[in-house]
């Protein structure tokens, strides 16, 4: 066999022999040679019915974030045996990657299982439509076997501006139901949905819901979860075994908790079958249960990770597991609850050396675990009405306003004695808005009635605020403070950065780092700090000071400060590296506002000049400009049907096509225009004037639909509520008893 192999590999090339291999059809038991030559055979990946009635092996390939490397770990996989492979919309030249590695394996697409989600950015009934298209076309394929609602969030991590998503999941759900009856989508389901909205979900689902994706690793165990899919005949499927969302929550935090665990460690060799950590923990799970889809780019452990299907691991030995790992509590929104103790029984300062000392740290520490263990108690914490969309936004004269979206009618108001210049942000379940004034306070207040939740006193605040997946508020002051604020109004860190903040924040590299520009020149302008303890990561000397906010290129991989100076410079994320400067020219006179991007990566800014530019970042190229007259100060928003819009300060409210820039409607709001322009899912524009006046737009007309007159300019820019609406409920994870054994 050694020999068969040899020889195939000098005649027909690594490449094609695992073609050739791929091509032969009967794979029920495949057999691969280790690196010492041993004969393994791996057994047939096993199946579990879905409420559609299909099948889904319990066993693929993760892969997110691999990139260029994606199509030839997903061949690896193929040839090694893997038949369903797990991609996302959002996962970065993965579909069309994955399209081409499933053709040129040879294996027959109906015999591979892929599951894609859905981005929310693409919620809504016809875009949800075209974006399922766009997948089909990618994967090559007429029909995808799973098709998943990624999160219900539009995060950064999505690259969705502050107008996104259009419209709901539950509306995404219904398209997704269509398209399943249309026989493009096999089975249907949600990722990184927990009991509450499961429930409403399995309420007002006619397709059934076949699998939940969620998290899942030895110290994230998705109890409540698991039990819930179990109980209504859903499959569930766990994301992140190897604890790979440890590391993204905490820069600095290189190390993999799962694999350095001292007990699985120990485990890995203590077992009759000695294994690696890798296969004991996705053994584990799958005894659980849990249908896996480890990710790696690395053909060795590919290959490893498949040996899993011949170990088995005893009953004791999976409560050992279970006993003797900490575990954390999870909230509503899939939030670990993470205090310092709990962290550091997880990433601790575990040692690989040291397994006793550890162990017996560990032991102690699961004791207490058992004393301190919780009930299961539900804790109903607040509940939103979100059926009808509400407009927030501050005006100058010092006042925060709710504003009905249907008609401009005042909901409520909120006063502060100075400007309230800053852009609002909510808190990820959207229960609380958050905002700074110029009286150096930043608020909290219910959504549903203005009622104050806390106020932290800060510097002066004219810096929207952006909120990370974790509830944390990052905003900056004028005097040159940076706040990171939990969401119970403590405030977690505070840095001086050595110039005025007005730029809002932006969060990017899975969470980890916060940039942020400041109003400084001839010293570093440009910052990535941790978003966890605001410690420095890097910093950069623009030309020019900082006035707009940083943006992230839609692969996440770059952050873009637009400066003064006139130049926009490219920067890596994790490192700060100076990829690229453009140069727009003096004439435009710098750069005061945000630009936005949009997925195909093409740059929209306003200048200082009066002009709006379209910019092909990448390859430095300009692509159209358009003179206005007056400054632009108010940031261009995007939608998904080719337009921009934005406000002059010679008081235009533009609508632009984003192809050549041509104007498809101009309204006249008074005085200049600084706000930057909204959309809502229901084809309205929302706008501030320093006219002291808020508009709603009709997109498609350029009419007025209403105005409402505040007491002062309005330069923030409005912030919108999601057309939903769900029961916010706590849930506690219920502690197991913890034993010693093992
Ligand atoms: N729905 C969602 O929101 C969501 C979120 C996260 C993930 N996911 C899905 O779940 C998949 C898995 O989660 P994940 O990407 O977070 O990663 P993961 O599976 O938890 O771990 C991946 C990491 O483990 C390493 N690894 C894999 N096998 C190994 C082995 N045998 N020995 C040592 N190291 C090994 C990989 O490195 P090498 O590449 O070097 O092997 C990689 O660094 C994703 O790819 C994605 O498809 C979904």
């Amino acid at each position: 066999m050694l020999g068969l192999e040899g020889q195939a590999r000098s005649e027909l090339g690594c490449d094609m022999l695992e073609k050739a291999m791929l091509s032969y059809r009967y794979f029920i038991i495949i057999i691969i040679l280790d690196v010492q030559g041993v004969l393994n055979t791996v057994s047939p990946v096993p199946d579990r019915k879905m409420a559609s009635g299909y099948t889904i092996p319990v066993f693929g390939l993760g892969t997110a974030a691999m990139g260029d490397k994606t199509y030839d770990a997903v061949l690896s996989a193929l040839t090694a045996g893997y038949r369903m492979i797990d991609t996302a919309q959002a996962y970065w030249h993965s579909e069309e990657s994955i399209g081409r590695a499933i053709r040129d394996s040879g294996i027959p697409r109906e015999d591979i299982f892929i599951i894609s989600k859905l981005s929310p950015r693409h919620f809504g009934r016809d875009l949800t439509s075209r974006s399922v298209d766009v997948s089909l076309r990618k994967l090559g394929t007429d029909f995808i076997d799973l098709f998943l609602i990624h999160n219900i969030h539009c995060s950064d991590y999505f690259q969705c501006t502050p107008d996104e998503p259009k419209a709901t999941w539950e509306v995404a759900w219904k398209a997704m139901e269509e398209l399943h009856r249309q026989g493009k989508l096999r089975s249907l389901g949600v990722s990184n949905f927990y009991p509450p909205l499961l429930e409403k979900l399995v309420a007002m689902a006619e397709v059934p819901v076949s699998l939940v994706q969620n998290w899942f690793d030895p110290f994230y165990r998705d109890e409540a979860t698991r039990e819930y899919c179990e109980d209504h005949g859903i499959v569930y499927q766990g994301y992140s075994t190897f604890g790979t969302q440890w590391m993204y929550m905490r820069q600095g935090q290189d190390r993999n908790p799962v694999f350095t665990n001292p007990f699985l460690l120990q485990l890995s060799e203590t077992l009759d079958t000695p294994a690696h950590v890798a296969n004991i923990v996705l053994r584990w799970a799958l005894q659980k249960g849990v249908v896996v889809i480890p990710r790696s780019v690395n053909a060795e452990h590919i290959r490893n990770n498949l040996k899993v299907l011949d170990l088995e691991l005893s009953e004791k030995t999976v409560s050992g597991i279970d006993n003797n790992l900490a575990s954390v509590g999870i909230g509503v929104n899939g939030e670990p609850f993470l205090d310092d103790a709990t962290w550091n029984r997880i990433m601790g300062n575990l040692n690989a050396e040291s397994h006793d000392d550890d162990l017996t740290r560990l032991r102690a520490a699961t004791k207490e675990q058992r004393k301190e263990k919780h009930s299961g108690q539900t804790e109903s914490i607040d509940v939103v009405n979100r059926e009808d969309e509400t407009v927030f936004i501050g005006s100058d004269g010092g006042r925060m306003y709710a504003l009905d979206g249907v008609n401009g009618h005042v909901k409520w108001t909120f006063t502060s004695e100075e400007d309230l210049g800053s852009t609002a942000a909510f808190s990820p379940d959207q229960s609380v808005l958050y905002f700074g004034s110029e009286n150096s306070f930043m608020y909290a207040l219910r959504v549903r009635d203005g009622q104050v939740v806390w106020t932290v006193e800060t510097g002066p605040v004219r810096s929207s605020c952006v909120v990370g997946w974790d509830g944390t508020v990052y905003v900056g002051t004028l005097d040159n403070q940076i706040y990171a604020i939990r969401p119970d109004g403590m405030v977690k860190w505070s840095r001086d950065l050595g110039g005025e903040i007005w730029g809002r924040p932006a969060i990017g590299s899975g969470g980890r780092l916060v940039y942020v520009g400041v109003m400084a020149e001839n010293t570093d302008n440009a910052f990535a700090l941790d978003s966890q303890t605001g410690n420095l990561v890097w910093s950069f000397r623009a030309g020019g000071s900082n006035w707009s906010s940083p943006v992230l290129s839609p692969d996440g991989r770059c952050v873009l400060f637009s400066c003064r100076d006139s130049h926009i410079y490219t920067l890596l994320t994790d490192t700060g590296h100076l990829v690229s400067t453009f140069d727009v020219g003096e004439e435009h006179d710098g750069i005061d506002s945000t630009p936005a991007v949009a997925s195909d990566g093409t740059l929209f800014v306003g200048t200082n000049g009066g002009s709006v530019l379209a910019i092909d970042i990448e390859r430095g190229k300009l692509k159209w400009e358009k003179k206005l007259r007056g400054e632009i100060l108010s940031s261009p928003a995007l939608d998904n049907e080719g337009n921009l819009y934005i406000g002059t300060s010679d008081g235009q409210v533009l609508k632009l096509k984003q192809k050549d820039g041509s104007t498809v409607w101009q309204v006249p709001a008074g005085d200049a225009v600084m706000s930057s322009p909204k959309l809502d899912a229901h084809g309205r524009v929302f706008v501030g004037s320093n006219s002291g006046f808020v508009f709603a737009i009709n997109d498609e007309t350029g009419q007025v639909i209403w105005q409402v007159e505040t007491e002062g300019p309005v330069v923030a820019s409005p912030l919108i509520t999601a057309h939903h609406q769900y029961n916010y409920t706590l849930y506690r994870h219920s502690g197991e008893d913890t034993k010693d054994e093992l």
